[in-house]
């Protein structure tokens, strides 16, 4: 675990907690996504027990809870998010950790049926570690299904209306937000291809069920102007600015 970073992006994750309230949370998968109710991969949830990985202000439980679910469990980095979450989950019985997801804090194993992370999953600093702990936590059979940015969409960039490649693909290294949401704290993200999801995911003993490069909600069906903006309508009609993935204990 690389403790500076996780330390470092806790105290970024503090600080811009308030932009995320309510964003990217289920039925969304992402920006410019199709929702769960177009894509339905998680099924029947009545009495189930999940876990959400980086839960954030606590949306994409609530919703697990409108579903019926039996237990709802979470683990986030911040405890601004905790406080966020506390809040959206309010009256409801739940078990919510402020810790870093790639730290096993002794979550029960061979118990969850459901384990999800939207636009979570990509800010571990340890991918094989956090695929192994997942893992040991469903039971056999159990579901892990994660969202999170398109590994190839940060490097398609928009000048004049048209899409161009910046960087590499090709090299998976750190990148650093200097000042993520403008609230003037660096935030260090590792880049990795989509292959390393799918082949960490094999390596655990993953089996996958799906790979969804996502289009475009259904309820985008206006117009999209050209946009410069990391996440348009314009850009993720070309490309999908998400990728999920269903995978099976
Ligand atoms: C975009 S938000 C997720 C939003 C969430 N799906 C919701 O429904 O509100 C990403 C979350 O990942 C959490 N996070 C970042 N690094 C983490 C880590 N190493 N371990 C656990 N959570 C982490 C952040 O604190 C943040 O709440």
């Amino acid at each position: 675990m690389n403790s500076k970073i996780i330390d470092q992006n806790k105290q970024g994750w503090n600080k811009v907690a308030h932009h995320f309230n309510g964003k990217d949370a289920l039925p969304s998968y992402g920006p410019f996504t199709q929702t769960e109710e177009e894509l339905g991969l998680f099924g029947d949830l009545k009495n189930k027990k999940v876990l959400e990985i980086g839960y954030g202000s606590g949306h994409s439980l609530r919703y697990m809870a409108d579903q019926g679910v039996s237990e709802l469990w979470g683990v986030d980095l911040s405890e601004s998010q905790k406080k966020a979450a506390e809040m959206t989950l309010k009256g409801l019985d739940t078990h919510l950790y402020c810790a870093p997801m790639e730290k096993d804090i002794g979550l029960p194993t061979n118990y969850f049926d459901v384990v999800f992370s939207i636009y979570a999953i990509g800010w571990t600093t340890q991918l094989q570690q956090t695929f192994t702990l997942i893992y040991n936590y469903l039971k056999p059979g159990g579901q892990f299904i994660f969202s999170w940015d398109h590994p190839l969409y940060a490097h398609l960039k928009m000048e004049e209306g048209k899409v161009y490649l910046e960087g590499s693909y090709q090299q998976e290294d750190l990148m650093t937000f200097e000042n993520f949401k403008g609230e003037g704290v660096p935030m260090v993200v590792h880049k990795r291809k989509l292959a390393t999801y799918i082949n960490t995911l094999i390596q655990v003993g993953f089996t996958i069920e799906a790979l969804i490069e996502s289009d475009v909600p259904a309820a985008c069906d206006g117009d999209a102007d050209v946009s410069d903006r990391y996440y348009s309508l314009y850009k993720a009609r070309k490309f999908p600015t998400t990728f999920i993935i269903k995978a099976s204990k």
